[in-house]
């Protein structure tokens, strides 16, 4: 249990102020931007200090199993119904939900570029450009993986998302996430997720930023079970950061904006909703640095299946089949004697998007830059091309350290559908599946 006062931080999230961070994943955390904001010993006081509504952000069922419950109490200016008004349908630009068939991109093995970075002012609201989605919204089930495009910070504007909690992964320059929480900031190697239903807005810090988002419709991410690796390795719960409270007391007009049912709607407020003085739970946005994973891996032989490196999992009501996986190829040792080291040809009931945030990924040493994508659909084949086939293959099995690279995937049960932004804007390599023709017979029945 931690308690915070943070009155440095008050107000003052727009000006470059280092936010403070709790350490832990899932903990029941509390915090406070003034001192005696929260209530000792109950949630709900007749009357809260300093003139506060108190208010529940239930982000599971009420009656969820004790290890899959997720609330938080927020001490708050004014009570979120304060925030809420008269709303009209907005503008979704090229912001996707599933399911979403809006193309018919026949199936393939397919690879994106990096998209270049837009000369118009774009604001995160503008600048979610949706690749794939699998499942559905309105049944809680499945994803939508994004590329964002920011040049410009909101102002003025706050969004929350009914529809999934939203996981960032920057591949160039950094965001403030400014939430009712507190404030986040997160950069090239880290990730930072914000739950559904925590308004926020996002800032630039450093310049234009580009990155990937998952959108994850179904159950909250989790840790994954270590199994026989034991209480230790992979991502480690200290290394997981929770902001303190922080808040804003502005009346000035905001535009708050609600993506719901796949649909964006917007309203306008006289004052910022970002207004909570305290809160305590296990219901918060959090950060990441995947620089702090620690691999696991062969160090005998053979290669073991990348859920090795799984970050955290969304998991579906079947034990085993993840609504998401979020793996990651971090930094790490080749070692594996008699082993054909990078991953090996495959097929999968799973659906794998692929990113790139620095370096290179050592299955497509060419064509899959840092900003691109991949996609290799529910039982599309894939596996290293021939470059790194021959590499492999002919290669000394000496010690070899791969650096300098962070590439990750979102891994799905559900089969991602293509958009049209994704088919049409001019990324897609039309070459892709060429990387694989190099690879010819080899066999040879007279030669053991
Ligand atoms: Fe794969």
């Amino acid at each position: 249990m931690n308690i915070n006062a943070a009155p440095q931080i008050v107000g003052l999230a727009s000006q470059g102020i280092t936010p403070g961070y709790m350490s832990g994943f899932g903990n029941s955390f509390e915090t406070e931007a003034l001192p005696g904001a929260l209530p000792v010993g109950r949630n709900s006081p007749q009357r809260a200090a300093y003139g506060l509504y108190a208010e529940q952000l239930s982000g599971s069922p009420f009656t969820a199993p004790r290890g899959a419950n997720e609330r938080s109490w927020l001490y708050r200016i004014r009570p979120s119904v304060k925030h809420s008004g008269r709303f009209v349908k907005a503008d979704m630009h090229r912001w996707r939900s599933a399911p979403c068939l809006e193309h018919d991109l026949p199936i393939a093995q397919l690879r994106w570029d990096p998209p270049p970075m837009p000369k118009e002012q774009m604001t995160f609201l503008q600048g979610v450009h949706t690749m794939t989605t699998a499942g559905d919204v309105n049944t809680q089930a499945g994803m939508a993986a994004h590329i964002y495009l920011i040049t410009q910070s909101m102002t003025d504007q706050a969004f929350y998302n009914a529809d999934g909690e939203m996981m960032f992964v920057p591949q160039q320059g950094s965001l403030r996430l400014v939430t009712e929480f507190g404030v986040i900031t997160v950069a090239p190697a880290e990730i930072a997720v914000v739950p559904r239903g925590v308004k926020f807005r996002v800032e630039l810090i450093d310049g234009p930023a580009r990155g990937y988002l998952c959108e994850n419709y179904g159950g909250a991410f989790t840790l994954p079970e270590r199994g026989p690796i034991g209480a230790n390795c992979l991502a480690n719960s200290r290394d997981f950061l929770t902001p303190v409270a922080a808040y804003e007391d502005k009346d000035t007009p905001t535009e708050l904006y609600v993506k719901w049912g796949g649909q964006l709607y917007a309203t306008q407020l006289p004052y910022s909703p970002i207004d909570v003085v305290a809160w305590h739970g296990n219901y918060a946005p959090y950060k990441y640095d995947l620089r702090t994973f620690s691999p696991v891996g062969a160090i005998g032989f053979d290669h073991p299946d990348p859920s090795i490196f799984t970050v955290l999992t969304s998991p579906s009501e079947t034990a085993g089949t993840a609504n998401i996986d979020f793996v990651i190829f971090p930094e790490r040792w080749m070692v594996a004697e008699n082993t054909f080291r990078p991953p090996w040809y495959h097929m999968n009931i799973m659906s794998e998007f692929m990113g790139l945030i620095y370096g290179v990924y050592d299955a497509k040493p060419q064509g899959f830059t840092p900003g691109g994508a991949s996609l290799h659909n529910m039982m599309l084949p894939h596996g290293p091309d021939r470059e790194a086939f021959d590499h492999a293959s002919n290669g000394e099995l000496k010690p070899v350290k791969l650096t300098g690279t962070m590439a990750f995937m979102f891994e799905t049960r559900y089969p991602q559908r293509v958009t049209e932004y994704a088919a049409t804007a001019g990324i897609l390599q039309s070459d892709y599946a060429d990387c694989w023709r190099g690879l010819e017979k080899r066999f040879d029945p007279t030669r053991p």
